[in-house]
C-alpha cells in the first residue's frame, strides 16, 4: 500500500510544489512508482511532471469531495502518492490532512512564512485530534541560506513554539528553480541538497519505500 505524502501551508510561495517535485524525482530515481495529485489550480507539479523527464505521474484533482476517492484509487498502483495543495486554508487541505501519512509544512526564512507555518501546524493538530489520526508532521525550512541571522532566527522561533522542524533545510539553490523549467531532478548543487534532505528522512525511518525489504535472496 502506498505511503501518502503531502505539502500544506496556508501561505503561498513557500516551496510546497518544489519540495514535492524534488522528492518525487529522487524517489523515482531510486525506483519508486510515484504519483502526485495536484489540487492547486496553478498546476505547478502537473506541469513539471508532464515534461516527463523523471517518470513521475501526476493527476489533477480540483474537487475536494473527490480527493479521498482519487487517493484511495491510486494507492493500489503506486509506492508513493503525493498531494500538493494551494496556499490557503481550505476543505481540500482538511481532506489532505486526513489522507496523509506524512505532512510537510514548508517555511522560507521570513516572518510571514513562519506565522503561516505556525497556523498550519495548529490547523493540522486540530484536524488530527478531531479525527484521531496522527500523521507524521514536519516543518521543512525551504530556500534557506546557511548561517544568516534571519534563517537562524526563524529556526529558533519555530523550535520555541514547539513545531517539529527537520534539521536539513532545502537549501537555497538555483537548481530548484531550473527543475520546473526542464521537468528534471533538481540539477547542479540542488541534487546534493535534495539528497541531504532525503538522507535525514531515511535515517528517521520516515519513508516507507526505503524501509521495504530488498527482494534479493540472502546467501546463508
Ligand atoms: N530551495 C529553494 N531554492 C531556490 N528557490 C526555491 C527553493 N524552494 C522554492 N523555491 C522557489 O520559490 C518559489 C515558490 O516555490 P513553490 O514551490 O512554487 O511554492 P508553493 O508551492 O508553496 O507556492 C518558486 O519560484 C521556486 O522556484
Ligand atoms: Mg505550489
Amino acid at each position: 500500500m502506498a505511503q501518502v505524502i503531502s505539502a500544506i501551508q496556508e501561505k503561498g510561495g513557500v516551496g510546497k510544489s518544489t519540495l514535492l517535485c524534488a522528492l518525487a524525482a529522487r524517489l523515482a530515481k531510486d525506483g519508486a512508482k510515484v504519483v502526485i495529485v495536484d489540487t492547486d489550480p496553478q498546476k505547478t507539479c502537473l506541469k513539471w511532471a508532464e515534461k516527463d523527464k523523471c517518470g513521475v505521474d501526476a493527476v489533477e484533482q480540483l474537487n475536494d469531495e473527490l480527493l479521498t476517492k482519487t487517493v484511495k484509487h491510486l494507492k493500489g498502483s503506486y509506492d508513493v502518492v503525493m498531494i500538493d495543495t494551494a496556499g490557503y486554508k481550505s476543505a481540500m487541505a482538511v481532506y489532505t490532512v486526513m489522507r496523509s501519512d506524512i505532512i510537510f509544512i514548508p517555511c522560507k526564512a521570513a516572518e510571514p512564512d513562519a506565522k503561516g507555518a505556525l497556523r498550519t501546524w495548529q490547523h493540522v493538530q486540530a484536524i488530527s485530534e478531531s479525527a484521531d489520526i496522527y500523521p507524521q508532521t514536519y516543518v521543512v525550512l525551504s530556500d534557506f541560506d546557511k548561517g544568516t541571522s534571519i534563517s537562524e532566527g526563524i529556526r529558533d522561533a519555530l523550535a520555541t513554539q514547539g513545531l517539529i522542524t527537520l534539521k536539513t533545510p532545502l537549501w537555497h539553490r538555483t537548481g530548484f528553480k531550473e527543475m520546473h523549467t526542464h521537468g528534471t531532478l533538481p540539477p547542479g548543487s540542488a541534487t546534493a541538497a535534495i539528497n541531504e534532505f532525503v538522507a535525514e528522512l531515511q535515517l528517521a525511518g520516515a519513508l516507507e519505500f526505503y524501509r521495504e525489504p530488498k527482494k534479493e535472496a540472502v546467501n546463508g
